[in-house]
Order: structure tokens, then sequence, then C-alpha cells
């Protein structure tokens, strides 16, 4: 949510800037601003909208050797001009911001009730309590003494005018990193804003604040006691910043799914069998006295969990509850003793996944927390005891296609080792190892629907809802289906159990409502034909993804679409793409942004 660059260089930052935030557009993209100081004085820029209505107006004479930079996702005020960052106070203090200042209206009473306040955002206010208190303090003071008044989660990057070489930063429950370079210094929400200028980073830790100049980086803990914090090296590399020729990321992704599910596996399985140093040195606090499994996650990866749960039942005999984050947090909870925690996010971001998980650290009856997590640097990958990093690449379209596959495999191999204290028999082991080494072939099988799929598009995206249909471990196939369409088509979709049908929905088949079915050949397969029998009964227009074994045929209701997917656990993992497919041409005709959808951000850093 949001995104923030900022550079103090020797140099002219503003194309640093620029380019930082057409990077980090992913995070926010309603509206987008700069602030630089030149000649002594704060210039700021703002534009409502995506981040080139602001590059658009940027004076090509503008040279400055510090400045921020911000691109929004709206939580108080709605997008414009006004709420857009940065906030100045003063024409002395200028701010961006990401996260939610709880507490802004108390401040605001407090400290400025005689103020005009400009927006109608809760940043301002901390923009105006930095400055008041820069009044008598240094600029270092002065924030950490207007972040004491804050309740809630904030990145923050303060440019003061009277303090023109050094930027301060600090961070409390968003993410923050600094870029490290010669002569210049960066700062940035996530590596990709700044991987072109360096691959030296220093990750931030909640209550860490920090000066930076083009010279020297000091950081600092709560209690203002220098720190140092260790320079990483990423491995990003500059390609996944880019479409490669595809049309849109989103698609580059849906493609990129053999390979990444390749590099998932790899090194992981080894002679069909997957050792538990997969987990990491900490493994052995949990395996041995664990006996259920808690998940936890939200919107895709939550999908994930659903299947997870299935999986862990069915294949290894081990009882598991999946949630959602934002339910579970607010939540009294009977924790049994045991249980081991797991939690599911692409980002490692996401604020509900992320306060689950510190909640979970504090109760007793947790005996260890593991992640799934495509992003190693990651507050939720570093603050479990165990991580498996889906190596998925940097996914940057906001609908998660080859994160939620990654997730799968790597929670498969997950259940393979958490599983052989229980039902999970060499024999099962090997059998899914070799699953899911087929996986990376079938699913490039699986991708040339996609001109078939393309064709569908055309009548489907006329449509103004969709019922899709599921059973099973097929069932969270099927509501991950209809998110994806949803989220970047606008079509208004929503997922069933097949056999709940007939309790209620069912009410609303007809001939304009199109119900997509996910159709493997398995043991409910007859249960499920009835199912689809009842909606032809009612008119309703069918499109049935189906193995190729599970004998349906094309007729004047359904549509059938055939894919070559063996009854085996790893199943739901092919069905999963041509419903990205779906989605995606329904996107392309309809003209939507598919890759910022409206309203939505990539990394859901706000309750
Ligand atoms: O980064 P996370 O996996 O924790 O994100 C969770 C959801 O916000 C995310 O999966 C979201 O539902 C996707 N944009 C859906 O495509």
């Amino acid at each position: 949510m949001c995104g923030i660059v900022a550079a103090a260089s020797q140099n002219n930052v503003i194309n640093i800037l620029a380019d930082g935030l057409k990077h980090l557009e992913y995070r926010g993209y309603d509206s987008a601003g700069i602030a630089v100081i030149e000649n002594k004085k704060i210039h700021s820029y703002k534009r409502e909208g995506h981040v080139s209505e602001l590059t658009n107006i940027l004076d090509k004479k503008l040279t400055s050797n510090i400045g921020i930079a911000h691109t929004r996702w709206a939580t108080h005020g709605k997008p414009s001009e006004i709420n857009a960052h940065p906030h100045v106070s003063d024409n002395n203090i200028a701010i961006v911001h990401n996260g939610i200042i709880e507490n802004y209206i108390e401040i605001r009473d407090k400290f400025f009730k005689e103020t005009k306040l400009e927006s109608d955002t809760d940043s301002e206010v901390l923009a105006h309590l930095i400055n008041s208190y820069s009044k008598e303090n240094d600029i270092l003071d002065a924030v950490y003494l207007a972040l004491k008044e804050v309740k809630g989660s904030y990145a923050i990057a303060v440019l003061d005018k009277n303090n023109a070489d050094e930027i301060i930063v600090a961070r409390h429950g968003s993410p923050l990193l600094i870029g490290v370079g010669e002569n210049v210094n960066y700062i940035a929400s996530d590596a990709h804003a700044l991987i072109m200028h360096t691959n030296k980073f220093i990750y931030l830790e909640d209550g860490d604040t920090a000066s930076i100049s083009s010279k020297e980086i000091k950081i600092y803990d709560t209690n203002k006691k220098p720190v140092q914090r260790e320079i990483k090296k990423s491995n990003l590399s500059l390609d996944s910043n880019t479409k490669n020729g595809y049309e849109h990321f989103m698609l580059k992704e849906i493609f990129e799914q053999p390979e990444a599910v390749k590099a998932t596996i790899q090194d992981r399985i080894i002679n069909n069998t997957v050792p538990k140093e997969i987990l990491g040195p900490n493994v052995d606090k949990y395996l041995s006295n664990f006996n259920l499994v808690q998940i936890i996650a939200c919107g895709t990866s939550y999908h994930a969990a659903l299947l997870a749960k299935h999986w862990l039942e069915k294949l290894a005999g081990i009882p598991c509850q999946a949630e959602i984050a934002s339910e579970f947090r607010y939540r009294k909870h009977a924790v049994q003793k045991g249980t081991l925690a797991v939690c599911i996010s692409q980002s490692g971001e996401t604020a509900d996944t992320l306060s689950a998980l510190r909640q979970i650290k504090q109760e007793d009856n947790y005996v260890g927390t593991v992640a799934i997590c495509n992003v190693p640097e990651s507050s939720i990958a570093r603050e479990c005891d165990s991580t498996l990093i889906t190596h998925a690449g940097p996914e940057i379209g906001v609908a998660s296609t080859k994160a939620f596959t990654t997730q799968l495999v790597a929670l498969m191999l997950l259940i393979i080792v958490l599983g052989k204290r229980f039902d999970v028999t060499d024999e099962l082991e090997k059998s899914l190892c070799e699953q899911l080494k087929t996986l990376p072939t079938k699913i490039k099988s699986t991708l040339d629907l996609d001109n078939e799929i393309a064709e569908l598009s055309k009548i489907f995206s006329n449509k103004e809802h969709a019922l899709f249909l599921g059973r099973g471990s097929h069932f969270p196939i099927a509501r991950e289906g209809a998110l994806k369409l949803k989220e970047i088509s606008y079509i208004h979709a929503e997922a069933y159990a097949a056999g709940e049908l007939k309790h209620g929905p069912l009410a609303i088949v007809d001939e304009n409502m199109p119900v997509v079915a996910v159709a493997p050949n398995n043991v409910v397969l007859e249960k499920l034909k009835s199912n689809l029998e009842e909606v032809k009964a009612r008119g309703g227009k069918l499109y049935i993804f189906a193995d190729i074994k599970a004998g349906f045929k094309s007729d004047e209701i359904s549509q059938v679409f055939e894919i070559d997917a063996p009854m085996n656990p790893v199943a739901p993992i092919l069905f999963t793409i041509p419903l990205q497919l779906l989605a995606y041409h329904c996107a392309i005709i309809k003209g939507t942004n598919v890759d910022m959808p409206r309203n939505l951000a990539k990394s859901v850093t706000v309750e």
C-alpha cells in the first residue's frame, strides 16, 4: 500500500525518484507526488492519477540533490491532488507516509485545533507535528518526538528545508529499506524501485529510525541508540522489472509458471524425497511435537491455505484449520497444545497476516511458525521460525498468479516433510515428488489453451455476473478463479461448492448466468455431473474445464475445455491456469487496467 522512494546524492535525483515511482506503482496508483529541496526551498509537485500524470508535469529543468516521492493507495481521504503526498508543513517540512495513523484525529484535536488542514489525510497531521517539534529540536529529535504521539503503522521519509543534506526515515509496521550507493544513498518501500541503481540493501527493522545523506547512513533503534544493520546483496534482476515482450505483467507471470514451479522444487526434491532441511535450522523446534496446523493468509494466499487444508488432512492425516488473517486476529482462540502456525503471503508484508503472526508468537500453545513467502527479506519471512521461499520471482501484476501456484507447490513440499510422522509413507512421498516434477511440463501444455480461452472471453466478457463451481480440493480453485475474474475484469463472480447450489444459488441461474465448472476426474465427478445437470435444467450456460478422462462433451448448452490433469493430488494446480487466462482475456476485452485494477494495490500493508 503506497510506495515510497527517496534519494540523497551528489548529483541530480529527479530521474531516480521518477523511475523509482514507476516501479513502485503496483503498490498504489491513485495519485503521486514528489518534494525536493532546491535553493533552500521545498518544491513539491503532486497529481491525481498514475505516476505518468506527475512525470508529465515535472519541469525538465528541475534539479535537486535530495528528494522524497510517493505513489498513493488512498485510505484516509479520496484520491485527489490535495490528498496526495508529500504533505508539506509551513514550507519547512515535507513528508511521505505509508501506513495508517490511527489516532490522527486525537493528534489533530490536541495540537492543531486552530490550524486549517488542507487535506483529509491522516498523514498531514504528522507533517505538522514534526514541523512543530522541529522548531526547538533538531530534525531527528523532532521525528522521534512526533512518532511518540503516533498510534498505528508507518514508514515515513522526511525532508527538512533547514537541513538540506539529509533525509530522516522511520518504520513501524510498514516496510522500508535503504539502498546503498557510491556518493548516493536511497530509500524505498521495496527493492524493485532501486535495483537499477544498486543491489546492496539494508532492511530496516520495526522501530528503526535513520538519517541518510549522500555520504552517510546512520540507523537508530526505538531508544535512539545507534545500531548496525547488515547490508544484504539482492539477486533481483533488472529483467524482473520488465514485461519481456508481453503486453502485461500478468500475462508474463502466467506464462512464467512452468519455470517458477521448477525453481520452487529445485534442490528440494532429492531422489524423490523431501529433506526436512528445506525448512532451515529451526525445524527441530516443532517437527517432532506439533500435532495440528493452523494456516493464516489473505486473498489468493488464503485460497492456497484452503487447498493445503485438504491436502494435510487427506494425504497426511494432520488436522488443519485455515483462516483469513483479518478475522483470525480479532477473535479469541481456543488454541490446542502443539499447534504449528503456517503463514502464507506472497509479499510477506500483508498487515493482517503479519499481525496475526505476531499474536501467535505470544501464545504458548503454538510450537512453531512457518512462512510460505515469495520475498525472503520481508517481515513475515524474517519473523517465522522457518521460511519456505516460493521461487516465483517478483510478481508485479496486482492479480496473483505465479505466486499462487508456487505457494501450492511449496505447501505440498511442507506437507511431505510434516507428514512423515503421520500418514505420508515413503511410497506416498515418492509419488508426490514425481507428481510435482511433472508439473512444469503439464502447466506448459495447459497454457496451450490460451487461444481457445481468448475466444471464449469474447462471449464471457459481456456478462455481468458469473458462478464458479468446484468440489473438494477443487473448490478453492473455483474460488480463486472467481476472485481473479472480479479483480481484473470487474465482472461480479461468486464461487460455490457445487453441492451447495440447490441450497440457494440455483435461484439465480438462468440463460444469462454463465456457470464455470472445474471438473477433475476424481471421486466426486459423478456428484459434480449431477450438479451440472441441475444447472442445465434451469437453462444455465456451462463452461466446463474438465480432465480429458472426465467424459464431458461440448453441446449447445455446455462448452468443454479439456485439460490433461491426471487424477492425483496436484491436479488442482493445473486447473488454476485456464481460470487465470479467462480472467486475463475478459479484462483485455473490457479494457480494464489489467496490471493495476481499480481500487486495489499489490502489497496490502494497511489493515
Ligand atoms: O502478499 P499476500 O499474499 O499476503 O497478499 C494477500 C492478498 O492481498 C493477495 O493475494 C490478493 O488477494 C491478490 N491480489 C489477489 O490476486
